[in-house]
């Protein structure tokens, strides 16, 4: 038996547990490694949840818009204009007060829009229009016997199997095996990537795309992709793993910290008058060697 069969076969029961699925609040859910054949729903899930869908952060921007200081202004400004109706010399000055301040503020929500959707667009065109390619993990069945324990292991030639073992990279999806549907694929519900690329030190890897579908939250798929990554990365001597989220994902950063990320830095993204702010996390994975 070669080195990397038996290295394998020792990691054979946890992912055996994969393989079988595991039961989170009554519902059967199976965490696995991302496939070609995923795309399509990986990215609608991703564009759903950081776009259009409840609880993304384009939602939790639009709700709070209100309450900016800056929607404040133009209440201010409609106010006024309002007064100023009364006096009839001044009808004409409040009319076009109280209409720019409506503009304003339905345009500042249409730009508002724009800007999430564009930049969804932009993950959509980078890492997730080809996901299989980016995390190295194309038609590389070694990464399914390594994560789920398949019996056909030893028949992959070794260099299939060095070359997923060297590739700390990795995408999973979660699916969902309790929904009813006769002869179609099992409901994506949430997913995670750790990529190493953007990281010249090869302890370290960004985790990213970590979304949950806003149907199936806070029942814990959150955290099981979280421990997944961890795993994984203690596994691959990754002792570092940053990624980056804004101040409209208060549950991810809640999340976050829960595992022990901590904050390494922020700055503003659009302009002042969302507040919204681009957040940089670091953990360090104690007890991991890097090589
Ligand atoms: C962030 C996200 C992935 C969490 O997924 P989830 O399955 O709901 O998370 P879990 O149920 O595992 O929650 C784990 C913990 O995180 C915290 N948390 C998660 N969502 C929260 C929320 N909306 N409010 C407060 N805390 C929250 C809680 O501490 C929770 O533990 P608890 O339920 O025992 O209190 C999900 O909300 C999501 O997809 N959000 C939109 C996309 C996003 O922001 N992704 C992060 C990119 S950086």
């Amino acid at each position: 038996m070669t080195s990397q069969e038996s290295l394998l076969r020792s990691e054979k029961s946890e992912a055996a547990a994969r393989t079988h699925g595991i039961t989170l609040n009554g519902r059967e859910l199976r965490i696995r490694p991302y496939r070609d054949a995923d795309s399509d729903e990986v990215q609608r899930l991703f564009y759903t949840a950081m776009g259009t869908g409840p609880g993304s952060p384009y939602r939790l921007a639009l709700h709070a818009l209100p309450y900016q200081p800056a929607a404040y202004v133009t209440y201010a400004v409609f106010g006024s204009a309002l007064l100023l109706f009364n006096k009839p010399s001044f009808r004409l000055l409040g009319f076009g007060l109280s209409l720019g301040a409506g503009t304003a503020f339905f345009l500042y929500r249409r730009y508002l829009f724009k800007a999430c959707m564009d930049y969804c667009q932009s993950c959509l065109d980078s890492d997730l229009a080809d996901i299989g390619g980016h995390y190295g993990m194309r038609d590389n069945p070694a990464i399914f016997h390594d994560e789920m324990g398949a019996v056909e292991v030893a028949k992959e030639p070794p260099e299939i199997l060095s070359s997923a073992r060297s590739c700390s990279n990795r995408f999973w999806v979660v699916e969902d095996l309790s929904q009813p549907q006769e002869g179609q694929r099992n409901a994506i519900i949430g997913s995670v990537g750790l990529d190493g690329s953007n990281c010249e030190d090869p302890s370290v890897a960004e985790m990213r795309r970590m979304v949950v579908s806003p149907y199936h939250r806070r029942r814990g798929i959150g955290a099981l992709l979280v421990r997944t990554v961890l795993d994984h990365a203690r596994k691959y001597n990754i002792s570092t793993i940053l990624l980056t989220s804004t101040t409209y994902q208060p549950g991810a950063i809640k999340m976050y910290a829960n595992f022990g990320w901590k904050p390494t830095g922020k700055k503003i993204l659009l302009d002042r008058v969302t507040n919204m702010y681009l957040m940089k996390f670091k953990l360090d994975l104690p007890g991991v060697q890097t090589l």
